[in-house]
């Protein structure tokens, strides 16, 4: 699962899952841009610098025209044009589905899905040019189980599942796959707080079969398997990691 020569963008990749599969797919020899809003700047770069080779390119996906932009910035950032994209980026509101802002759910779908789309339109024909790509989302259990008060969120984690499965079809005759990973609990800095109530904790982990919350790590296994030469002939799938808890 070598990724040597391999330019990769990873949104969203400055702490949680979206770090942890920057360090898989770096350690396996991509040269990686990681991506954040620019409020974080200073954390992307401090990560990027822990990474081989790897640059940070921040910049906020919270308008439109964004990911047209981040394609751009990445591309002379990491000298050439990208052939693994990580959709990994998404902010999670959550309101009862009765109060649900107008504002919020704006800023969630550009977050978690419109600019999610933009990029791949700017990145994914390059990629099918030169017969060779990976487009990784990273979706959730929750476009299976949504949560209630996730209304918004979990319906654009599963829109993208949705939209990542339709581009596989259309670019799979040109080397490019399209998969997606959908990781249950994992102990990353958005759930701290949540996670430190041990009543909430006790509950959470009464609906993980396999007992315990997931790590970061435990996301970059699938996602550098998808991202390489090994997952060649898998387009199209969505891979659980979340320890049984969508069963
Ligand atoms: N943790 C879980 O239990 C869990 C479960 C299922 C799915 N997921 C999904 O896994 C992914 C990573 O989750 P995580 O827990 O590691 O998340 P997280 O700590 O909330 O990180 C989300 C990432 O998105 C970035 N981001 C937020 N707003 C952005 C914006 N406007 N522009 C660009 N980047 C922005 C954040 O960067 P900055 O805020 O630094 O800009 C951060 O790097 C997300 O897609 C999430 O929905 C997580």
């Amino acid at each position: 699962m070598r990724l040597d020569g391999r330019r990769a963008l990873l949104t969203g990749a400055s702490r949680g899952i979206g770090a942890a599969i920057a360090a898989a797919l770096a350690g396996a020899g991509a040269r990686v841009a990681v991506n954040a809003a620019e409020a974080q700047a200073e954390e992307t770069r401090a990560l990027a610098a822990t990474l081989p080779g790897a640059v940070a390119v921040p910049l906020d996906l919270g308008s439109t025209g964004s990911g047209a932009r981040l394609a751009h910035l990445a591309e002379q950032a990491l000298g050439g044009p990208t052939d693994i994209l990580v959709l990994c980026a998404a902010i999670q509101v959550e309101e009862e589905w009765h109060a649900a802002e107008a504002a919020d759910m704006d800023l969630q779908w550009s977050i978690n899905l419109r600019e999610a789309l933009t990029l791949t339109q700017a990145i994914v024909p390059g990629m099918a040019e030169r017969r060779w790509g990976r487009v990784l989302g990273v979706s959730s259990v929750q476009a299976l189980r949504p949560h209630p008060r996730m209304m918004v969120y979990a319906a654009l984690k599963a829109a993208l599942a949705n939209a990542l499965r339709n581009l596989a079809k259309q670019v799979a005759a040109q080397g490019v796959t399209a998969n997606l990973i959908s990781p249950g609990a994992i102990d990353t800095p958005r759930n701290a707080a949540t996670l430190a109530d041990p009543a909430m904790r006790a509950r959470v982990l009464g609906r993980i079969p396999a007992g315990r919350l997931g790590t970061a790590e435990d996301c970059a296994g699938a996602a550098l398997f998808l991202c390489s030469d090994a997952a060649a002939y898998v387009t199209g799938a969505d891979i659980p990691v979340d320890g049984g808890m969508a069963l």
